[in-house]
């Protein structure tokens, strides 16, 4: 489905609590966000807390595909093992679409 970048922003709150995106975001309890479509996982600059799981994951080449992302936002432990990311997931195919949607506005691929 296409996203809705308007509901995405008003859902990507429950991202906000560990994540930031846009102008100025710095890294918090997760790495900010911007750039990450297209960008091989767990290779944020300055973000020195990433799990074993997802840099192994990124070394074995998982990069941030559309579809990746909605993998990972749907269920983060089952497809990245041992990812430090503490998120039940978004069970909702739409929602997923729409968080990505609004996300999408700050990477360039
Ligand atoms: C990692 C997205 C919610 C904490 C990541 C990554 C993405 C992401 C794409 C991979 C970053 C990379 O490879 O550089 C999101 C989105 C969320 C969300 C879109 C909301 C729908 C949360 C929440 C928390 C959190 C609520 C804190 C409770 C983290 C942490 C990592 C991470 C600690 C690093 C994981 C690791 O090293 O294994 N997130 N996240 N995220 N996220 Fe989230």
């Amino acid at each position: 489905a296409i996203g809705d970048a308007d509901r995405g922003e008003t859902l990507y709150r429950q991202c906000a609590a560990c994540h930031q995106v846009g102008q100025g975001a710095q890294h918090r309890i997760g790495p900010h966000l911007n750039g990450i479509f297209g960008r091989k996982a767990g290779t944020v600059d300055g973000y020195a807390r990433y799990s074993k799981g997802l840099l192994r994951a990124g070394n074995d080449g998982l990069v941030w595909s559309l579809d990746k992302l909605h993998a990972y936002l749907e269920n983060p432990k089952s497809l990245v093992s041992g990812t430090r990311m503490n998120f039940a997931g978004l069970s909702d195919p739409q929602d997923r679409a729409d968080v990505l949607a609004y996300l999408r506005q700050f990477s360039d691929s």
